[in-house]
């Protein structure tokens, strides 16, 4: 039971609150089979392995392992406790939990209470805008920037008047304590005791939830005034509004995000609503900051792409790179829009009209060659010195982009651009490579791309030593000493391991990172991964790995014994049947003879049921 609420009462919310509709609302579904599939929104991936079954009313992630029911996946969606996963689908399937006096409102949990208080609070500000006399000059405001009622009212838009106390007067009088008000970051404590309200005199943008619940506020100041200010104040963090987690206007965005199979990110609110009012309702705002994980997730658990639209100013900041490497690494497809210089989506629309914005769009470019494209702009590639530079820059590009093929591309062109051979510059690129992944470990790539992998021709003793080889630099010298390529089984692995021999005898470190830039076939690159990634080898001692070599190296040999004595076996069959017994036949069944001999005394270490020789 959840505090109070009847066993009976949460059966029925099972029952009307259908797992596929629930998950819907926040990421797309594909049916395979009985189950159907999509990104899962709990940990980052680039091929769906979260899963729906219908009948049994159940998810399971096959990537990270999360399961449950409907209640389970709202409180991990959400952020709740289970009576406030209970009391979220009570709501949405309409069942009423019966109230117990006034007990249960100390039950409804605080983060309840924060949202509702914001819902209060939203509305407050709302009434002031359109209704009071203080709010006159905050519609006036928004007339003069051409934003419509029907937007500001879709977006929930209000003016909070001045004045210390309007709000928590307000609040007061609906009998909701002034702690409350402080946890929900609508007021701030006041030396000498009491509080005052934390937004006055300013426009108020509620920031909702995916689901359409307020969780905090942005409020601007109006033009002209106390130019000292920070522009826009936002909510401090809460137990309901933790920074870094929402995207400005997705929950009206959602539906046209899945339809078009993109969003557009912007950077801020008034962006989001000027490119609404113009027809464009796949726009999101991150909030000023570079993105963040949990926002990347958020984006693409409703589309692949993601087209970002910042002012041309910061689109070339650092940390706005750094966001935007983000959402590749989660997985989406970034494009980037060419805004004229010190303009923003708003200001555009207003100046030069949707159709204008609208070219931007489609205009974007991917990622690296919009980054590209700065550096060749920002560099003189007819001067050495600025070749220099662009190729520093550009190699930090090129190892940025996740898919090989479109890396090698560009590659080309870099080289072309600078009038070097193409070697030069891919050798450039293993070094950086090999420099950065140095410190790293070997965590090379999510474990996600393990998943493509297809079956190569190999033994476990083989694909294990390859592991090892990878991630340990005595155990690739033993390999080294030990065997020879032509000792794997013919196939992939062979001439992964054939390569790292190579670069072992010219005294090169190996990275799975580097090894990946000697091939072009996607399979290599997943059996690479797989073995870089290894999850049973993570964090083992040095000792550890060399001694499992051994008993690889020894495994295999043995295998490659067993190997020769099979074929032999089937020859010395064919002679015994066609009693050919010459020379060439008394040769073999020496060797014969001879293999077996050797396979008895081989010391085998690992498994496989014989005896041990220490
Ligand atoms: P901008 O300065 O570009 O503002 O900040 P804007 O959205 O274009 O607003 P207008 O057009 O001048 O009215 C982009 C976003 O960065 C965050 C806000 O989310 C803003 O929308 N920001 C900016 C802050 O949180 N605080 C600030 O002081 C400034
Ligand atoms: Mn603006």
């Amino acid at each position: 039971m959840a505090q109070g609420i009847p066993e009976q009462i949460i059966d029925e919310i099972r029952q009307r609150c259908d797992m596929v509709s629930l998950v819907q609302q926040y990421l797309a579904l594909e049916k395979r089979g009985k189950r159907l599939f999509g990104l899962c929104p709990f940990h980052n991936e680039k091929t769906p392995s979260f899963s729906i079954t219908p009948e049994k009313q159940l998810f399971y992630c096959f990537g990270c392992g999360a399961s449950g029911n409907v209640f389970n996946f709202v409180m991990r969606m959400e952020n709740l406790s289970f009576p406030e996963a209970v009391r979220f689908l009570a709501r949405m399937t309409g069942v009423r939990i019966p109230e117990r006096g006034a007990a249960s409102s100390e039950e409804s949990s605080i983060k309840e209470k924060i949202f509702n208080l914001n819902m209060l609070a939203a509305r407050f500000y709302a009434h002031q805008l359109w209704n009071s006399p203080a709010g006159k000059k905050a519609v006036a405001y928004l007339q003069e920037r051409g934003i419509r009622r029907e937007f500001s009212e879709l977006f929930c838009l209000g003016y909070a008047p001045p004045g210390w106390q309007n709000l928590s007067d307000y609040a007061r009088k609906k009998g909701i304590p002034a702690e409350l008000l402080l946890q929900a970051g609508l007021v701030m404590p006041r030396q000498g005791g009491g509080h005052y309200d934390r937004f006055r005199d300013r426009l108020i943008f509620p920031i909702f939830t995916i689901s359409g619940r307020v969780a905090g506020f942005g409020a601007r100041l109006l033009d002209g005034e106390k130019k000292s200010a920070p522009k826009y104040l936002n909510s401090p963090e809460t137990p309901v509004f933790e920074k870094g987690t929402f995207l400005y206007g997705l929950h009206l965005a959602r539906e046209e995000i899945r339809r078009r199979k993109s969003v557009i990110v912007v950077e801020g609110y008034t962006d989001v609503i000027a490119a609404f009012q113009a027809g464009f309702k796949n726009v999101v705002a991150s909030l000023g900051t570079a993105l963040t994980p949990a926002q990347s997730r958020l984006m693409r658990a409703q589309a692949e792409k993601v087209i970002i639209a910042y002012d041309a100013d910061s689109a070339g900041e650092a940390a706005t790179w750094r966001g935007l490497k983000i959402l590749q690494d989660a997985g989406c497809l970034v494009e980037v829009a060419d805004l004229p210089e010190g303009s923003d989506p708003d200001e555009i629309i207003r100046r030069q009209g949707a159709a204008r914005f609208a070219e931007a769009i489609e205009q974007a470019k991917p990622l690296a060659d919009y980054r590209l494209e700065v550096l060749r702009k920002r560099y003189d590639l007819s001067s050495e010195e600025g070749r220099r530079h662009f190729l520093e820059e550009a190699l930090q590009v090129l190892q940025d982009i996740p898919n090989l093929v479109e890396r090698d591309i560009h590659l080309k062109r870099v080289a072309e651009e600078l009038g070097v051979s193409e070697g030069a510059v891919r050798r450039e690129l293993m070094r950086q490579l090999g420099r950065q992944k140095a410190g790293q470990g070997h965590n090379l790539q999510t474990k996600d791309q393990t998943k493509t992998i297809s079956p190569v021709k190999a033994s476990p003793a083989e694909r294990m030593l390859l592991s090892l080889m990878l991630l340990s630099e005595e155990a690739a010298g033993m390999v080294f000493d030990a065997l020879e390529p032509a000792d794997f089984s013919e196939g992939h692995l062979r001439q992964v391991v054939e390569t790292i021999l190579k670069l072992k005898g010219e005294n090169r470190r190996v990275s799975g990172e580097e090894l990946m830039n000697y091939f072009a076939d996607e399979e290599i690159h997943g059996l690479i991964t797989a073995a870089a990634t290894e999850p049973s080898l993570q964090g083992l001692e040095p000792g550890v790995m060399a001694k499992m070599a051994g008993d690889c190296i020894e495994k295999i040999k043995r295998e490659k014994l067993a190997e020769q004595k099979e074929l032999r076996q089937r020859v010395l069959k064919e002679i015994d049947r066609k009693k050919q017994y010459d020379d060439e036949a008394k040769k073999l069944l020496q060797e014969q003879l001879q293999v077996i001999k050797q396979l008895k005394s081989t010391p085998y270490r690992s498994g496989g049921g014989e005896r041990s020789h220490g």
